[in-house]
């Protein structure tokens, strides 16, 4: 081996140890400098969808402000209309009440005369003159229960009824309703039954309203039935409740009219032909509840209708 050799063999390793070094670092190098630009770029990104999030924040904060402004003025509006409202409720009421008492007088006044002329207070009448006062009475006489069943609506719209009640015995009280509806019953050749004399049943209620409940029920009973039927009054009574069953076997009530009957001015199809001012159910039913009871159409009836009026058991004293 020549001399020297060792050294430069020395030398030419650690030439290629330092290259190799140089090399290795240079890639290092290259590595970071590539890692901060993806830290740069990925910072860059994040910041963009920062601006991006703040500027939908912004956004999203003008429209709830402006929807809470524009819910504070329709709620605004709202107790304005309400308010409104309630005013109209009570000019309505009170141009009802004054208008049905000032109808009310002169209708009384022309039925009264009517009766007169055809009792012959003012002297004999010629046939036509006696059929011309009939039509005068009848007629005065439909818009007069018109008139009151109106008072009656508005009196219990405005919670102005209050009951007298005391203990009524039922049967006596059908038998003054069957004074009241028979003459009209036998006029159309339909047989009105009432229960017999026996029955005992007493009930609490308001004498005056309990009567008015009954002749409603009984009356469009008669209303809705042809002629040469019957219509049964009848009691039934548990430990609970007294009912009161009106039965006819008139035109009955169509599945389409059920769900309205007891509506304010409601009258069924095929009822036109009929007299009425549909606020008879209405009525009826608000007294009834007045009483703690209720007034129901008991469906099944294979023609005709029942209509049944609840009333609690008088409480045992
Ligand atoms: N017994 C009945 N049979 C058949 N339909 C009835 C009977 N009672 C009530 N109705 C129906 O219910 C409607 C409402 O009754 P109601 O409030 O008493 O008004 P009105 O007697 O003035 O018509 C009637 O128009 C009629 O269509
Ligand atoms: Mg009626």
């Amino acid at each position: 081996m020549p001399p020297g050799l060792p050294q430069q063999l020395i030398a030419l390793v650690l030439l290629g140890v330092i290259v190799w070094q140089g090399l290795t670092n240079h890639k290092r190098t290259d590595d970071l400098i590539f890692g901060q630009h993806k830290l740069m770029a990925l910072t860059q990104e994040l910041r963009g969808k920062q601006f991006v999030i703040e500027s939908q924040n912004e956004t999203l904060a003008a429209q709830v402000d402006a929807r809470t402004s524009e819910l504070r003025e329709s709620n605004m509006r709202l107790a304005t209309a309400n308010l409104e409202l309630l005013e109209l409720d009570k000019l309505r009421s009170a141009v009802l009440s004054n208008v049905s008492h000032e109808l009310r007088t002169p209708l009384t006044g022309i039925f009264g005369s009517a009766q007169n002329l055809r009792d012959g207070l003012a002297g004999g009448l010629t046939t036509a003159q006696q059929e011309y006062v009939g039509m005068i009475e009848k007629d005065s006489g439909r818009l007069i229960r018109v008139v009151n069943e109106l008072l009656e609506w508005g009196r219990l719209q405005a919670g102005h009824i209050e009951l007298d009640r005391a203990a009524v015995p039922l049967q006596p009280m059908l038998a003054e309703v069957a004074v009241l509806l028979r003459p009209v019953a036998d006029r159309k050749g339909v047989q009105l039954s009432m229960p017999d004399g026996e029955s005992t049943v007493h009930v609490q209620a308001d004498a005056d309203k309990l009567k008015q409940i009954l002749i409603n029920l009984v009356d469009n009973a008669v209303k809705f039935s042809p002629p040469q039927s019957r219509v049964d009054v009848r009691i039934e009574t548990n430990r609970q409740a007294v009912k009161i069953l009106v039965e006819d076997q008139g035109v009955g009530v169509s599945l389409e009219d059920r769900p309205h009957l007891f509506e304010r001015f409601y009258r069924g199809h095929g009822a036109e032909a009929a007299a009425g001012s549909g606020l008879g159910l209405a009525i009826a039913k608000n007294l009834a509840r007045l009483h703690g009871g209720d007034i129901a159409l008991q469906s099944g009836a294979a023609r005709g209708s029942v209509f049944v009026l609840s009333l609690p058991m008088e409480a045992e004293a």
